[in-house]
């Protein structure tokens, strides 16, 4: 996003933030801001309301949503009184906030579990931004966001960070630690953001609770635990998010208002569940009011603009998709739907009338080709595009025709690299995009890399399309360029204790113009 300022130009300041953080907050929290007669009105409040951190999400041009959520007693319903308070916020161009650029006051209702998202506008384009927030005479810690580029901005080099899938109970959130290092502009978080998953007492950290969630307060107290660990913390502080979920921020593999065990639970209970996850999940993340939940319905599928470089569409392949296929035939039935008619309208409309450069899609399962089958015949995971294979084949036509087409990818807890072909049933048939299936933070753990190997190697030559198949914990970076997208694969050694040793597994290139990837 340095379409306008420049990264190096903006380099210094932003690394300096991210080594002096701690000095930066103890500066800061010597300046209380509101005139005295406006503090004293305020009734106290519980010390540490600003135990789960801050964080920004969906930056556009002239804005960010800044969040938080007040909760001294996070894992225990919040522990807030039942009533409305006022957070103060403040929008600086530096990060001793001693240039404001913008402030106000935001509500924070019980009805939210006293979360707060201040939509501010009014913020130049393509440069960095510090906020904080001030609530009961207590100061949050700062955190640092950045504008997406000017709409007009065609050159530039956007730094896109894809994460996915961190199971708390599999270890620790190492990977954002380097993510932070290598200071994105923008996290791109494609689904299984928590776990539903009961405690265990043989995992490396346990999840909180007596059980899965299904109310309300239980999905919050499982959000604030995620947000307890440091590394998440921190990246959440340090740059702005744009999310989606998949399943288990709800239940595994639900499919719509269709839960993984029909016969366990009524209609009408996974109903309530839905509603209670997905209220859970707008309250803990830094989205536009437009993903208010409405009952058991929230409206995630949006796009997000940087310039003219990239062209970022957000999908939501689970709330509207049909059941999951039972059979290799069921795969193949055309009326199976993925996206629903109003989302893949929306898409296709996005794809074609793009002013783009590069045609990004998040989606939160795979859509290139998976055959598990060794030899003769095919396997596909139903729970993937795989499984709608109908409509997964109608947009792989209509990639011909969209520039650029890359697709980001979770789900998989491995990193699976491919060219995307217009027909996976012919080995011939054009290639006509790429996309890159980002492993998982955590989720999986430490993973066993020779067995690993010995399973899905056998694999490959029923799947040419995949350039490359790892299974470490990391994340994937992407400079994105308008000659070309420079991708790293970036791993870590362990995620079974709080810190871990980083490396580049492999660098990857997408080059304008010319569909698919390839190794570098
Ligand atoms: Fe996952």
């Amino acid at each position: 996003m340095t379409g306008v300022t420049g990264r190096d130009a903006a380099a210094p300041d932003r690394r300096r933030f991210l080594t002096a953080g701690a000095a930066v907050l103890g500066a800061a929290s010597a300046q209380l801001w509101l005139p005295a007669a406006a503090r004293s009105a305020e009734t106290p409040l519980p010390d540490g309301v600003f135990s789960l951190g801050v964080a920004s999400g969906d930056p556009l041009p002239d804005g960010v949503v800044l969040w938080t959520r007040l909760a001294p007693d996070p894992l225990n319903g919040g522990g807030m009184p039942d009533r409305v308070v006022p957070v103060e916020w403040e929008v600086a161009e530096d990060e001793r906030f001693r240039g404001t650029v913008r402030r106000g006051v935001a509500q924070a209702r019980p009805a939210y579990g006293h979360s707060v998202h201040v939509d501010v506008r009014g913020l130049r384009p393509g440069r960095s931004y510090w906020y904080r927030f001030r609530a009961g005479g207590q100061l949050s810690p700062a955190g640092r966001t950045r504008t997406a580029p000017h709409r007009h901005s065609a050159g530039g080099t956007v730094r896109l960070a894809l994460a996915s899938c961190q199971n708390w109970q599999h270890g620790w959130f190492t990977p954002y630690a380097d993510m932070l290092a290598q200071d994105p502009d923008v996290v791109l978080f494609v689904g299984d953001y928590i776990y539903e998953s009961v405690p265990s007492a043989t995992a490396p950290r346990r999840h909180e609770g007596a059980g899965e969630p299904y109310t309300l307060t239980q999905y919050r107290n499982r959000y604030a635990q995620y947000r307890t660990d440091p590394d998440l913390a921190a990246m959440h502080a340090g740059a702005p998010f744009v999310v989606t979920f998949d399943d288990h921020e709800v239940d595994n593999d639900f499919a719509g208002g269709i839960p993984q065990d029909p016969d366990k639970q009524t209609q009408e209970a996974f109903t309530a569940r839905l509603a209670a996850a997905y209220q859970a999940y707008y309250e803990h993340m830094p989205v536009r009011a437009s993903a208010v939940p409405t009952g058991a319905r929230i409206r995630m599928h949006r796009r997000l603009e940087f310039g003219r470089l990239a062209r970022l569409n957000v999908l939501d392949t689970r709330q509207y998709r049909s059941d999951q296929a039972t059979s290799q035939a069921g795969a193949l039935d055309p009326s199976r739907t993925m996206l629903g008619a109003d989302q893949k309208r929306w898409l296709l409309d996005s794809l074609h009338g793009s002013p783009a450069r590069w045609n990004l899609i998040a989606s939160q399962i795979m859509l290139a080709e998976t055959d598990l089958l060794v030899g003769a015949g095919k396997q596909w995971f139903y729970d993937a595009w795989d499984g709608y294979q109908a409509e997964r084949n109608q947009f792989l036509k209509e990639f011909r025709s969209v520039r650029n087409p890359v697709v980001l990818t979770g789900d998989r807890h491995l990193t699976m690299v491919s060219d995307l072909k217009e027909d996976f049933a012919d080995p011939d048939s054009a290639v006509v995009g790429a996309e890159f299936v980002g492993t998982s933070i955590s989720s999986n753990g430490d993973q066993d890399q020779a067995a690993f190997r010995r399973e899905w190697d056998p694999r490959r030559p029923d799947n040419p399309h995949w350039k490359l198949l790892d299974a470490h914990r990391g994340y994937h970076l992407f400079d994105i360029r308008r000659d070309g997208i420079d991708a790293r694969v970036r791993i870590v050694d362990t995620v079974r204790q709080p810190k871990a040793t980083p490396s580049t597994l492999a660098r990857l290139r997408v080059e304008a113009g010319r569909p698919g990837v390839h190794l570098v």
